[in-house]
C-alpha cells in the first residue's frame, strides 16, 4: 500500500499566506511600508515555522518554479528536442513554449521567471531579517538548534534561487540583503560576472551545508539539506566549466555599462577556456556523490522487490525475444519516477511535493482509450510526444546508438515492418527501429503497434494504433494529435487502471525528483571526459547503464563507434534523462543550439499530413511542419522589460 507523504507541513496555512502576501514594486522586493503583519509572523512557533516554509513556495510553483518535469506546458520540458507538444498547445499558458520554439521571445512577451525567483530570495532575506529583529530565539519561541538550522535553510534556499536564475539568465544580481524602501535607484545592484556569481553561490552553499542535516525524515523531504547544497554546488560548477561559460559564449561584446564586479571590471563572461574549471567541478561532484551516498543515504533506485501485487511479467509486451530480466529492467525504469522514498527509492536528492503529475499523465495518455459504462469514450490528450530524434538516440540492445551499431539493422530498413506476429492487434506494424532497443526505450516510449501501459484500459494495456483516426491516428477534428507519431510513458504509474466507471485505481501522485543521484554520476562522467579521463568516464556511464539494464560501454565500442567519449556522455544524459527537462539546459551549456534546435532539426514520423495514412505514408522521418528554429539569443532568457526598466544598472541579455 502506497503511503502519501505528508507535505502539507511545507505549505502555508491560509492565515500565513494572507499575512505574508504583500506586493513588491519590482524584483528587488523592496521592503513594504507596513511591517506589523510581518512581525506577527514570528509571534509563536507555528507562525515562525510557517514563515520559514513560505520561503519554499517559490521553488515549488509549477509555472515558474523551474521544476524539471511534471508540467507538460512548461518551456523547459517542451522546447528542446526530446519531447514536444502538439503545436496548438504551445501557445497555451501565455505562449511560453511557442515563443522559444518559433524564436519570437522578447523582453516584452517573456515570462518573469527572474522576478519570481527574486521574490523567493526576498522572502528568504525577509525571514532572516525578522529572525534578528523579532528575536524568536531570545523570546523562547524557537530553540538554538532551530535558529541555526532555519538560518542555514534560508541561506541555502536563497543560494538555490540565485542558481536557478543564473542557469536560465546567465550573470545575475546578487542580493544579500533587502534594500530599504527609500533606496535610490543608483544603489540598485547590477549583474555580476558569471564566475563571480558561481563563486558566491558555492560559498553560500558551503556555509549553509555546515548547519543542515544530510537527510530528512520522509515527511520533510522537501526541505534543504547539506546533501542538496553539495549537489547544487556540483551543478553550478559543472555549468561554469561548460563551453557556454568557459570560453565559447557566442556574444563577444556582452558586458555591463557601468556596474563593476570586484576583480572583473565591467566584464560579465569569461572569454578564454580554462581547464581548471573542469577540475574544480570534478572535485565538487566527487564530494557531492560521496556525501550523498554516505551521510545522505542516497542510492540509485535498483529495487526489484517492490511490485504492485498483480504484476505478471507476461503482461508486459516487448517486441522480439527478451528475457524476464529485461522485462524487470523495463519495469524498474518505469517505477523509478513513481516509487517513493518509503518504498525503497532513495535516488531523490531534492524532491518536491506530489501533485502536478496527474495532469501530465492525462496529457500523455492516448486518445480513445476505451468506451466507458456511461457510453462516452475515455480519451487522454495524446500529447507530450517523444521526437524521432529522441527515439533514434536511445541505445540498441548492444549498447550503441542505432546509427553506429555494427549489428543493428541498416538505416534504410529502420522504418519497415519488423515482421512481428500480428496477434490481431497490429503488432505487424511495429517498425525495425522499435525492435532490439535498450530497456529505457521500452519503459518510456509508446509506439505504433506497441502497448501503452500494462493496465490503463480497465486492467488491460492499450495497444496503440497511430494510423487510424478513430484510435490514436491524426484526426483533423481535434487539436490533440501526437506531433511525432510517438507517445510518452515516462512518469506514468506502471499499473494504474482506469475503470469502466472512469475511476482511477491503484495510484498515488508521487513526488518529483528535482535533483536525482544519477545526474551526479553523469556530471562526473562529463568532467572526466573533458579532462581526458576516458576510463573514468566509462565507469560512471556504466553505473547508469547497469542500473537501467543497458549493455555497458567499453573503450573498444567507443573506438568502433566514431563518437568520442564526450559524445557518449551526452548520449547517456539524453537517454537517462529523456523528458526530464535536462536537454533544455544541456544543449545550451554545450553551445549546441543551432546543431539540435535549428530550423528543420526536430523530426517525427509523418504523423500530421493526412488522416488514416498507409503504413508506408506514416513511417517516414519527417521535419515537423512548423518553423521551429533557433537564434543564439535563446542561449539566455530575456529579463522582462519592467525589471530592466526599474534598475538602471541592469543590462539586458544580448539580442533582446
Ligand atoms: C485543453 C483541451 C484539451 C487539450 C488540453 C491540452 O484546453 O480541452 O483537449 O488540448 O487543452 O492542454
Amino acid at each position: 500500500m502506497k503511503l502519501f507523504k505528508s507535505y502539507k507541513k511545507l505549505g502555508l496555512t491560509a492565515l500565513m499566506a494572507g499575512m505574508l502576501s504583500f506586493s513588491s514594486c519590482n524584483y528587488l522586493d523592496i521592503v513594504p511600508p507596513e511591517q506589523v503583519q510581518v512581525n506577527d509572523a514570528m509571534e509563536n512557533h507555528q507562525n515562525a515555522l510557517g514563515f520559514l516554509y513560505s520561503c519554499y513556495a517559490f521553488s515549488k510553483n509549477d509555472n515558474v518554479g523551474e521544476l524539471p518535469y511534471g508540467n507538460y506546458l512548461y518551456d523547459i520540458n517542451t522546447t528542446a528536442d526530446d519531447i514536444l507538444n502538439p503545436h496548438a498547445w504551445a501557445a497555451d499558458g501565455n505562449g511560453g513554449p511557442a515563443l522559444i520554439l518559433l524564436n519570437t521571445l522578447s523582453a516584452q512577451n517573456a515570462r518573469d521567471y527572474w522576478g519570481h525567483n527574486y521574490n523567493g530570495i526576498g522572502q528568504c532575506l525577509l525571514f532572516l531579517e525578522k529572525l534578528d529583529e523579532c528575536d524568536p530565539l531570545g523570546r523562547g519561541i524557537i530553540t538554538a538548534e532551530e535558529d541555526r538550522e532555519w538560518r542555514a535553510e534560508a541561506k541555502a534556499l536563497s543560494a538555490y534561487y540565485h542558481f536557478v536564475i543564473l542557469r536560465r539568465y546567465g550573470p545575475i544580481a546578487i542580493l544579500e540583503e533587502r534594500l530599504p524602501l527609500d533606496a535610490p535607484q543608483s544603489i540598485f545592484p547590477g549583474r555580476y560576472h558569471f564566475d563571480y556569481c558561481v563563486d558566491w553561490i558555492c560559498q553560500q552553499l558551503d556555509e549553509a551545508a555546515k548547519d543542515l542535516p544530510a537527510i530528512r525524515d520522509v515527511a520533510y523531504m522537501g526541505r534543504m539539506t547539506s546533501t542538496i547544497c553539495k549537489a547544487v554546488k556540483a551543478q553550478a560548477l559543472l555549468l561554469a566549466a561548460s563551453p557556454l561559460w568557459n570560453g565559447s559564449f557566442p556574444y563577444t561584446t556582452f558586458k555591463n555599462d557601468t556596474w563593476e564586479t570586484p576583480g572583473y571590471g565591467t566584464e560579465l563572461v569569461s572569454r578564454k577556456y580554462d581547464e581548471s574549471k573542469w577540475t574544480r567541478a570534478l572535485a565538487a561532484v566527487e564530494e557531492a556523490i560521496t556525501w550523498a551516498e554516505g551521510q545522505g543515504q542516497r542510492s540509485l533506485y535498483t529495487n526489484n522487490e517492490y511490485r504492485d501485487a498483480n504484476i505478471n511479467l507476461n503482461d508486459l509486451y516487448i517486441p522480439g525475444n527478451v528475457s524476464d530480466k529485461f522485462k524487470e529492467d523495463v519495469l524498474r525504469m518505469r517505477y523509478l519516477h513513481y516509487a517513493c522514498e518509503n518504498e525503497g527509492n532513495r535516488e531523490g536528492i531534492m524532491v518536491t511535493n506530489p501533485g502536478g503529475l496527474t495532469t501530465q499523465w492525462f496529457a500523455s495518455f492516448p486518445r480513445n482509450i476505451m468506451q466507458l459504462n456511461s457510453g462516452t469514450v475515455l480519451s487522454g490528450f495524446s500529447g507530450f510526444n517523444p521526437t524521432l530524434n529522441a527515439v533514434q538516440r536511445f541505445l540498441t540492445a548492444d549498447g550503441y546508438m542505432p546509427e553506429n551499431d555494427p549489428n543493428f539493422i541498416d538505416e534504410s530498413q529502420w522504418y519497415e515492418s519488423a515482421g512481428m506476429p500480428d496477434n490481431g492487434v497490429g503488432r505487424s506494424r511495429i517498425i525495425n527501429l522499435c525492435v532490439n532497443r535498450e530497456p529505457r526505450f521500452y519503459a518510456w516510449i509508446g509506439f505504433d503497434g506497441g502497448d501503452y501501459s500494462m493496465r490503463i484500459a480497465n486492467g488491460e494495456p492499450k495497444t496503440l494504433n497511430m494510423l487510424d483516426k478513430t484510435m490514436q491516428g491524426y484526426n483533423s477534428a481535434t487539436r490533440d494529435n501526437s506531433a511525432t507519431g510517438f507517445l510518452c510513458q515516462k512518469f506514468m504509474p506502471p499499473v494504474m487502471q482506469i475503470s469502466k466507471d472512469n475511476a482511477y485505481v491503484g495510484y498515488v501522485s508521487p513526488s518529483r525528483m528535482v535533483i536525482r543521484l544519477a545526474e551526479l554520476y553523469l556530471a562526473r562522467a562529463e568532467c572526466n571526459a573533458a579532462l581526458g579521463n576516458t576510463e573514468a568516464a566509462i565507469r560512471d556511464i556504466n553505473v547508469i547503464r547497469n542500473r537501467a539494464g543497458a549493455t555497458p560501454l567499453t573503450s573498444a565500442m567507443v573506438n568502433a563507434s566514431g563518437m568520442n567519449i564526450m559524445e557518449w556522455v551526452k548520449t547517456e544524459w539524453n537517454n537517462e534523462f529523456f523528458a526530464e527537462g535536462k536537454r533544455f539546459f544541456n544543449v545550451r551549456r554545450w553551445v549546441e543550439g543551432e546543431k539540435y534546435f535549428g530550423l528543420g532539426k526536430r523530426l517525427g514520423l509523418n504523423a500530421l499530413s493526412k488522416e488514416n495514412p498507409t503504413f508506408e505514408e506514416f513511417n517516414k522521418p519527417t521535419t515537423l511542419p512548423y518553423t521551429y528554429t533557433w537564434g543564439n539569443k535563446l542561449y539566455l532568457y530575456p529579463i522582462q522589460y519592467g525589471d530592466v526598466y526599474a534598475n538602471p544598472q541592469l543590462v539586458q541579455n544580448p539580442g533582446f
